[in-house]
This record gives C-alpha cells, sequence and structure tokens, in this order.
C-alpha cells in the first residue's frame, strides 16, 4: 500500500490556498514543537465568515498538504466553525497520514486558531480564553 493517499498527493503537488493576504483581518504563526517547521495562516473576515485564506509554510509535503486542506474545509465558512476544525478531521479528509505524520497536521490547526484569536484581539471581541489553549498539542507527539 502506498504511503500517501491520493488525495495527499494531489494536495501536495498542487497546494490550494498558497500565499500571502496582505491586508488579512487575522493571522496565526505557530511553529511544530516536534519538527521545528512554521506555518503561517492569513486570513480575510467579513460577518463572522472565511472569506478567504492562505497559507505559508517550511513546513514538509505533510504539512502542506493538511494546510492545503484545512484551507479549503475552512473557506467560505463561519470562525465558529473553524474553530472546531481538528487535525483528526483534515486526516480524514486527506484519507489519513501515516502515523508519525500525524504532527504535521497539528500544525494549520493550531494556525488557524492563533489566526481567529489575532482577528478577535484586533477587534476587540470577546471570547472564551478556554478556546485558545497553548496545550493543544498533537495527542501523537508527546509533546
Ligand atoms: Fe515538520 Fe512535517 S516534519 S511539518
Amino acid at each position: 500500500m502506498a504511503l500517501y493517499s491520493e488525495k495527499v498527493m494531489d494536495h501536495f503537488r498542487n497546494p490550494r490556498n498558497v500565499g500571502v493576504i496582505e491586508d488579512a483581518d487575522g493571522v496565526g504563526e505557530v511553529g511544530n514543537p516536534v519538527c521545528g517547521d512554521i506555518m503561517k495562516i492569513y486570513l480575510k473576515i467579513a460577518d463572522d465568515t472565511i472569506t478567504d485564506v492562505k497559507f505559508e509554510t517550511f513546513g514538509c509535503g505533510s504539512a502542506i498538504a493538511s494546510s492545503s486542506m484545512a484551507t479549503e474545509l475552512i473557506k467560505g465558512k463561519p470562525l465558529s466553525e473553524a474553530l472546531t476544525l481538528t487535525n483528526k478531521a483534515v486526516t480524514e479528509a486527506l484519507d489519513g497520514l501515516p502515523a508519525h505524520k500525524l504532527h504535521c497536521s497539528v500544525l494549520a490547526e493550531e494556525a488557524i486558531k492563533k489566526a481567529v484569536k489575532d482577528y478577535y484581539d484586533k477587534n476587540g471581541i470577546a471570547y472564551d480564553a478556554g478556546l485558545f489553549s497553548e496545550e493543544e498539542h498533537c495527542p501523537h507527539c508527546a509533546e
């Protein structure tokens, strides 16, 4: 069986939503504690909805594929929905990742949350701090 699913290979070879949004409403950058790679997410937000999203990453192929899929999953969605996106949902949408690559999919989830938090902070919007707990790392990574 191939190590990577066809969907992973597709999103790795043709990543969706790569780039920068210069006038983003929220920006989130995270580093992966496991491998040291970095992910940055840019959001445009109107009426509590993500109208555009772009990402930049120095992560590996799995990080590129999972970020591409994650951006597709949140584009056009309400912020409340984006905040419930988990790396598990992203890896399921990609038809799975090898176990030793699951930590790569956590980058997108955490960067999206951080970008939403940045938007809330910049606009003085109240939120439940528990939504953005720093504790959330990949259950497979023991970090
Ligand atoms: Fe670092 Fe995949 S090995 S993001």
